[in-house]
């Protein structure tokens, strides 16, 4: 096998905004997770990408995400429903609009796939449940929550943000009560497959939203070489005991991924791809879900940063303290984060059912498209001060300006809906 140099890429996302100072608290200590998959290296030789990145971000005691809050401006990147609850209200406006369009199915599971601290479910339950409640009254529609969470800490979180009960975590699935009215209850899950578990599949419409959650899944890469597809794997160096990429030396069945499609065929020579087998899989449920009931009805919103139509070159990268940083140090400290590939997701989901897909548009264009200058302007007026209206423009800078600054650009919307719904607002002016 070939040693492959470190590549900390270039990085299309943001979260990487006002950097923190350094803690003097962070000294290098032992690093179990480290020392945990050494070992496993030593015993079963180089690991793929993904096998090593989904250890690092959920392992159950020693991952990333499982062992702490990651977000906001003391962690170590912010999102956007974290900047500004416009970016949340409207995507709940959204959801009303379909629901509107697909004459108010009365059985809704909103599910969220990655909720963070809960924030975005937050936002989106204020705003879908005062459309229908105002319009349709309280008694129009049995709403439940479902989040799809694999972080103890973070469903914490979301429960004292969503929650209007004690949360019981004693069976297979945590359930509480939601603040939000509508006959409610929120069920957390570990994976995507649990959701069939906790649903009425042929009664309920399932809305499904995915913010930031694609681009945390793990990857494999493969290199484009003269003899044709190799993987790149993860390994020791027998020196410096550093995690390093190596390029397996001959083809194995993995190949068959890349060799299969021709937009991986038409990269050039000794290009590295990307290609995440969760997010295929994670696609083709989220388009099952919308389609499995009898009346046709559901749907889904993915945001996240990543490329229109091309296919992610070489993007995995950490984040630690609002910078980026190698993905190989500090295991279970940084983040580990890739851009999404959109036509991947697409591909899955049409691959799994015969579902309308809408953009990928940029996030400013979506933004723009579902009222956001009129919200700013709104909550302006309310403003007691010129202090907080300058910070819900600044906000609104920030979510739709398409310079480095902004994040109006990187992030795109892709909504998923069943056969038949080929248009909907905020995908087309
Ligand atoms: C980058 S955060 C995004 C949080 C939130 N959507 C937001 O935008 O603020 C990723 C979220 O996905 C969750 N997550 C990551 N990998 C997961 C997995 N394999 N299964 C379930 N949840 C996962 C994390 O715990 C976290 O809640």
């Amino acid at each position: 096998m070939s040693l492959l140099l470190l590549n900390i890429p270039r990085a299309l996302g943001r979260r990487c905004v006002s950097p923190k100072r350094f803690n003097s608290s962070l000294v290098p200590k032992k690093n179990e997770l480290q020392e945990l998959i050494t070992k496993v290296i030593g015993f079963t030789g180089p690991l793929p990408l993904s096998q090593f990145m989904r250890q690092c971000l959920t392992h159950p005691t020693l991952g990333y995400y499982t062992s702490r809050d990651p977000l906001g401006a003391q962690g170590d990147f912010v999102t956007s429903p974290e900047i500004s609850q416009m970016f949340g209200e409207l995507i709940g406006v959204w959801f009303y609009s379909v629901w509107n369009q697909q004459r108010c199915p009365s059985n809704v599971n909103m599910v969220e796939f990655g909720p963070g601290r809960g924030t975005l479910m937050y936002d989106v339950m204020s705003s879908f449940t005062k459309l229908v409640k105002r319009r349709h009254g309280d008694d129009s529609l049995s709403l439940n929550l479902i989040m799809v969470e694999a972080s103890h800490v973070l469903r914490q979180k979301q429960a004292s943000i969503l929650g209007d009960s004690d949360v019981d975590a004693t069976g297979e699935y945590w359930k509480g009560k939601s603040r939000f009215g509508l006959n409610n209850s929120i069920t957390w899950v570990d994976t995507e497959r649990d959701v069939y578990e906790v649903i009425d599949m042929k009664r309920d419409t399932n809305f499904i939203i995915a913010h930031e959650f694609f681009d945390a899944l793990p990857i494999n890469q493969y290199q484009k070489t003269e003899e044709g597809w190799r993987e790149i794997l993860v390994d020791v160096h027998p020196d410096t005991k550093e995690f390093v990429l190596v390029k397996q030396a001959k083809h194995t069945s993995a190949c068959a991924i890349p060799e299969s499609q021709e937009r991986y065929n038409n990269v050039s020579l000794n290009t590295t791809v990307e290609i995440s087998p969760e997010s295929y899989q994670y696609s083709k449920v989220i388009a099952d879900l919308i389609s499995i009931n009898s009346r046709g009805t559901g749907a889904a919103l993915i945001v996240d940063y990543g490329t229109l139509n091309e296919v992610p070159e070489n993007t995995l990268r950490g984040i630690k303290d609002h910078k980026f940083t190698s993905p190989f140090k500090d295991l279970g400290e940084v983040d580990l984060s890739v851009d999404v590939d959109f036509q991947a997701i697409a591909h899955a989901a049409r691959d799994s059912h015969e579902v309308e897909i809408l953009g990928p548009i940029e996030q400013g264009d979506f933004l723009h498209n579902m009222g956001i200058t009129h919200r700013v302007k709104q909550l302006c007026k309310r403003a007691h001060d010129e202090a907080t209206e300058h910070n819900i423009e600044k906000a609104y800078h920030r979510l739709v300006d398409k310079d480095s600054e902004g994040m109006g650009k990187i992030y795109k919307f892709m909504g998923i809906l069943p056969k038949g719904y080929t248009t909907s607002m905020g995908f087309n002016q």
